[in-house]
C-alpha cells in the first residue's frame, strides 16, 4: 500500500502518481544506502554525545539503522517509488523497527546536508577503487614492457612512420598517463573529503550540534566551512569527472592503438579467443571489441561531465532539485571507469601478444632511421641543417632507386659525403637507432630501464 509522503501534513492532496515518479530517486539513490546509513549512525551518536537526545536513544538509534543495513544486504529491505528517496527510506523503516525515537533521527539535519554527506562518502570509495584498478592495470603494463625492453616498434607522429623505439617505452608512455591520473584522482579526494553534514537545509542549525565530532567519525579530513556552500557545492563531483574523463582519454588512445595494431594493415598484435568476437557474417572475423567498446563508452563519461557542468551553471544558491541529477551521470561515470579499467586489464594480460617477429621486420624495412643519418654527419661536424637537407635527397632518390638507406654502397655514401665511414650501417640499423637515444626520457634500452626500475618503486612505495 501506497503511504503518504513524509512532508504530506502541509499539503491538501496527495501527489500525481506519474509526478511521484518523476520526483523520486530511489531507483537510483539506493545506491547510496550503506552510505546514508553510516552518515545518519554518525549523526545520531553525535545528537547523543551533545545531548541532543539521550544516549539511550543515541544507541537505539544507531542499532535500528545497523538492522537495516542487515535487512538490506539479506535483500530484505527494498523501498518503493513512494518512499521518494533512499533517505526517507530509511528514516522510515528506521522508525517501523525503534518506534517513535526514529522520529529524532532528523533533528538537526536537512537532506541536504545528508545527500551531500552520502554522495561524498560514496565518490570517496569509489575513487579508493578506481585507483586500486589503475595500480592493477600499471602492473600489467609493467610486466609486459619488462619483458619486451629490446623489442623494437615503429614509433609514429602525424601516423607516418617516424623513429623507431623498444615496445617498452611506448607501453611506459600509458604507465605515466595513468600514473598521473592516479595521483589526480588522490587529489580529488582532497576536496571530496570535506564534511557538509550539519550544514542543515542551507544556514545551519539552531541545535548545539558538533560538526567536528561527525566528521571524525567519518572520517573527513575537515568541514565546510560556510553552510550554504557546503550543501549547493558539486565541485567534487566535477573534479572526479573530470579525472575520469582522463582516464578514459587515456584509455581509448591506447584502445584506438591496439585496433590498429591488430588491424591487416599493422599485423604488430594478435588478439587471443578469450578478448576477441567473431562476426555474425564474415567468417574470417576477429574483432577487437574490448578496445572498441573502451573506445565508446569514453562518449558517455565526457557527456556526464558536460551534463554536470551544465546542471551547475547557474544555478541558484542554495539546494535545488537540479541537484538531484548528479548521481545518475557520476554512478554510471565510476562504473564505465571501473568496467573499462578492468576489461582493459584483462586484454593486456591474457589478450594480446606481440608479434615480435613481424615487429622487428617492420623497423627494418622503412626509412625511420633517416634522423641517424643526418645525426651521423652533425656529430661529425657538418651543421645539422645541411646535413639534413643532405639526407632528404638521399632518401628522394633512395625511393626513386626502390632502395633502402641501408641498401647503399659505401661508395655512394661517400659520394654523398666524404665524411661517411664503414660505421654508418652500424649506426642506422634499427637497434643501434633505438639504444642510442639515450638522453633523459629516450626510448635508449638504458634510458627504459632505468624509467622501468622508478615505475616499480612508484607503485610500490604509494598504496
Ligand atoms: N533526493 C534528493 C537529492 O538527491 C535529496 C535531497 C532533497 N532535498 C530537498 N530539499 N528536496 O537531491
Amino acid at each position: 500500500m501506497t503511504q503518504p509522503q513524509t512532508w504530506s501534513q502541509r499539503f491538501e492532496s496527495a501527489l500525481h502518481p506519474a509526478i511521484a515518479l518523476f520526483n523520486a530517486s530511489i531507483n537510483f539513490d539506493i545506491e547510496l544506502i550503506e552510505y546514508d546509513l553510516t552518515g545518519s549512525q554518525a549523526h545520531a551518536k553525535m545528537l547523543a554525545h551533545t545531548g541532543i537526545i539521550s544516549a539511550e536513544e543515541g544507541e537505539q538509534l544507531v542499532s535500528g539503522l545497523e538492522q537495516i543495513r542487515q535487512e538490506y544486504r539479506q535483500g530484505k529491505f527494498q523501498p518503493g517509488v513512494d518512499a521518494e528517496d533512499v533517505h526517507f527510506a530509511v528514516e522510515r523503516r528506521l522508525t517501523e523497527i525503534v518506534g517513535d525515537v526514529g522520529k529524532k533521527l532528523h533533528t538537526a539535519r536537512s537532506r541536504n546536508d545528508q545527500v551531500g554527506t552520502d554522495t561524498r562518502l560514496y565518490l570517496r570509495d569509489q575513487i579508493q577503487q578506481i585507483r586500486n584498478y589503475l595500480r592493477e592495470f600499471q602492473r600489467v603494463l609493467l610486466d609486459i614492457a619488462e619483458q619486451n625492453v629490446e623489442t623494437l616498434i615503429p614509433g609514429y607522429t602525424h601516423l607516418q612512420r617516424a623513429q623507431p623505439l623498444s615496445l617498452a617505452h611506448h607501453l611506459l608512455a600509458y604507465f605515466e598517463m595513468t600514473q598521473r591520473d592516479w595521483e589526480r584522482l588522490g587529489d580529488v579526494s582532497r576536496r571530496v573529503n570535506i564534511s557538509p553534514l550539519g550544514c542543515g537545509a542551507l544556514a545551519g542549525t539552531t541545535f548545539p550540534i558538533d560538526r567536528h565530532y561527525t566528521a571524525q567519525l567519518l572520517n573527513f579530513d575537515s568541514v565546510y566551512a560556510n553552510s550554504l556552500d557546503g550543501v549547493s557545492d558539486r565541485d567534487f563531483a566535477i573534479e572526479f569527472l573530470c579525472a575520469a574523463s582522463l582516464i578514459m582519454v587515456h584509455l581509448s588512445r591506447l584502445s584506438e592503438e591496439i585496433i590498429l595494431w591488430a588491424s591487416e594493415e599493422f599485423r604488430f598484435i594478435t588478439l587471443k579467443d578469450s578478448c576477441a568476437t567473431g562476426s555474425s557474417i564474415m567468417p574470417q572475423k576477429k574483432n577487437p571489441d574490448v578496445p572498441e567498446l573502451v573506445r565508446g563508452k569514453t562518449g558517455r563519461v565526457f557527456g556526464h561531465l558536460q551534463a554536470m557542468l551544465v546542471i551547475m551553471k547557474g544555478l541558484p544558491l542554495a539546494y535545488n532539485k537540479d541537484l538531484q541529477e548528479d548521481k545518475e551521470g557520476l554512478f554510471d561515470s565510476v562504473n564505465t571507469v571501473k568496467a573499462c579499467l578492468e576489461a582493459m586489464t584483462i586484454l593486456l594480460r591474457e589478450g594480446l601478444e606481440f608479434r615480435t617477429q613481424r615487429l622487428g621486420e617492420a623497423v627494418a624495412e622503412d626509412f625511420s632511421n633517416a634522423t641517424d643519418v643526418a645525426d651521423y654527419l652533425a656529430a661529425r661536424g657538418v651543421p645539422f641543417r645541411e646535413a639534413y637537407n643532405l639526407v632528404g635527397k638521399v632518401v628522394k632518390s633512395s625511393i626513386a632507386a626502390g632502395k633502402l638507406l641501408k641498401d647503399l654502397t659505401l661508395d655512394e655514401w661517400q659520394q654523398i659525403h666524404p665524411t661517411f665511414a664503414a660505421d654508418i650501417y652500424e649506426a642506422i640499423a634499427p637497434r643501434t637507432v633505438v639504444s642510442a637515444r639515450n638522453s633523459y626520457g629516450g626510448t635508449g634500452f638504458a634510458q627504459v630501464h632505468k624509467a622501468l626500475v622508478t615505475a616499480r618503486n612508484q607503485i610500490k612505495s604509494e598504496v
